[in-house]
């Protein structure tokens, strides 16, 4: 079967390509490595440098016929979207209209559409299911929200199955520093390289952090089981950022660092809780995280270890 992911050389999508090869699905990824990297990606792929709001998009489904498509690709940046939300619109909205269109056009079994817990926007703490309202902080929660609206109707009207995963914040191997959950990969580097890292806010934020490698695995279920439904991706537990540090702090028992963490405000559309309840991912997709948050941190550690050569 052959499975078309956009943004699949990215964080999230090289990882879902590295599981698709393994499990024997054919891949094709359509990129326009504006944070992606080809390096994240084998070198023999089938790989098209563009942007899903080109309309030459077509011509790829024309030639490559895809059965299933990953839709990863997006402006991903909260305070990106902030300074230029008409620029996260084009990318997030009209660049997904433009793949519906084509999805329909050469009949694509199945969308699986990486969505966020950034559209419940919610404040409170406590344990969030679908059905919570929508009420996004950030202009970059609406984009993603109202592609869930476009996907419905899409399917309403011409019959385009999808399942729409909403991540909790993921981290691991391969993140960069300015996307959503980027805290992860800042401590790991600021503190393997013994310097202090900036916590905006209080720190007694608190975030629901789930490994790629189990968001990977959520999408290659997705494939086979669920249909047309809206289901959360977390491990449904909070992490403050201040516990963070310290669990990142505690894996590192050789490095010294003397200053602790610098304080900063607040950022503009910071979400204060975030926890995800994962009933209906056990229940449909038989899903739950496989790593703990020290086992993937160890996880990610090590990759950076290696890439800062430390
Ligand atoms: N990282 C998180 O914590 C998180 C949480 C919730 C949802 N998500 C969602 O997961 C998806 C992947 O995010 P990520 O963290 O891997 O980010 P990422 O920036 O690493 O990946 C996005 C990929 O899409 C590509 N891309 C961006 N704009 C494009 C365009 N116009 N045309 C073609 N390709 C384009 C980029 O080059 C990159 O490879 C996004 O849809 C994001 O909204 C991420």
């Amino acid at each position: 079967m052959k499975v078309l992911v956009t943004g699949g050389a990215g964080f999230i999508g090289s990882h879902i390509v590295e599981r698709l090869l393994q499990e024997g699905y054919q891949v094709v990824v359509v990129d326009n490595l504006s944070t992606g990297k080809k390096s994240f990606l084998p070198k023999d792929i089938s790989f098209y440098s563009m942007d899903i709001q080109s309309l030459d998009l077509n011509q790829i489904f024309k030639k490559e016929k895809p059965e299933i498509v990953i839709h990863t690709a997006a402006q991903v940046d909260v305070n990106s979207s902030i300074k230029d939300p008409q620029n996260d619109a084009s990318i997030n909205i009209l660049g997904t209209i433009n793949l519906l269109n084509c999805c329909h056009e050469y009949k694509v079994r199945k969308v699986i559409y990486s969505s966020s817990c950034a559209v419940y926007g919610v404040t409170e703490d406590c344990s969030i299911k679908e059905s919570f309202s929508i009420s996004p902080l950030s202009f970059y929660g609406i984009s993603k929200f109202v592609v869930e609206l476009y996907m419905k109707v899409y399917h309403s009207l011409y019959n385009l199955d999808y399942i729409i995963l909403r991540y909790a914040n993921v981290y691991g191997p391969k993140q960069s520093a300015s996307g959503e959950g980027g805290v992860v990969s800042i401590f790991c580097k600021k503190i393997l390289q013994q310097e202090s890292p900036i916590i905006y806010g209080t720190g007694e934020q608190t975030r629901d952090f789930v490994f790629v490698k189990d968001v990977a695995e959520a999408n290659i279920r997705a494939i086979t089981k669920g249909k047309n439904q809206v289901i959360n991706i977390g491990c449904n537990e909070k992490t403050s950022i201040k516990e963070l540090y310290q669990l990142i702090l505690s894996l590192n028992p050789r490095l010294s660092i003397t200053q602790p963490p610098i304080n900063h405000p607040t950022r503009q559309g910071d979400i204060l809780h975030s926890r995800l309840d994962n009933t209906k991912a056990k229940q449909i997709l038989k899903w739950e995280p496989n790593y703990t948050l020290k086992e993937g941190l160890e996880d990610t550690l090590n990759y950076y270890r290696n890439e800062l050569s430390i």
